[in-house]
């Protein structure tokens, strides 16, 4: 059987990708295709145990320490729940993927790229997505809306990081897709969200045809 298409949502906080994922796979489960919906850090078991302490912001973690926990979450991840589900032919969408770790941990934390790409290559397993969706928006819009989401409850580790840090995950984002136009398309996350979900649907019903 044909691997299935591997799909990933990136961009800041508050920049819709949780709700387009749901969006999206409606609308492809609707023209008859099979689609899992998946998340990072989290997806699995193991994973949603890194992600309680991964955005606990009673927790001060260092930033290797962070770093490693997103590339252990990746690892389980890739290998439990991508890589079998890509293998029945199953259009696969991940809310964030190795992307993420380079516009945090590398535009956001300072690390080395070019060790990210190593590391993100391990913990994936080689798995790459053929098309990435960054949904794009300004830091204070975002942090708006995800703290307007959030309501009461406490910011996580990240939401609670300064503006400054969020400028550059943003802008990281977006280098990303100046260096991989093949594969990363940005969406302006402003605009109204059917719009949003038609603009990446249309891409892959595209990407699907070539
Ligand atoms: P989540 O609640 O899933 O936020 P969002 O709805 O914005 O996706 O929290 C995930 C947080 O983890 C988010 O702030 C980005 C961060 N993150 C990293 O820093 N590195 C990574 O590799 C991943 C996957 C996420």
């Amino acid at each position: 059987m044909a691997r299935g298409m591997f799909i990933t949502l990136e961009g800041g906080e508050g920049s819709g990708k949780t709700t387009q994922a749901a969006l999206v796979a409606e609308a492809l489960r609707a023209a008859g295709r099979r689609v899992m919906v998946t998340h990072e850090p989290g997806g699995t078991r193991a994973g949603e145990a890194i992600r309680a302490i991964f955005l606990d912001p009673a927790l001060k973690l260092e930033v290797a320490a962070e770093l490693l926990l997103a590339l252990a979450d990746r690892a389980q991840h890739v290998r439990e729940r991508l890589q079998p589900a890509l293998a029945t032919g199953e259009i696969v969408i991940s809310d964030r993927y190795c992307d993420s770790t380079v516009a945090y941990q590398g535009y956001g934390r300072g690390f080395d790229l070019k060790l990210l790409a190593d590391l993100n290559r391990l913990a994936s397993d080689g798995l790459r997505p053929d098309l990435t969706f960054v949904l794009d928006c300004s830091a204070e819009i975002g942090l708006a809306r995800s703290r307007a989401r959030r309501a009461a409850a406490a910011a996580d580790r990240f939401e609670g990081e300064r503006l400054e840090f969020h400028r550059r995950v943003r802008d990281g984002f977006l280098a990303l897709a100046r260096d991989e136009p093949d594969r990363v398309m940005v969406i302006d996350a402003t605009a109204p969200r059917a719009a949003v979900t038609a603009r990446i649907v249309a891409a892959i019903t595209a990407r699907m045809a070539s």
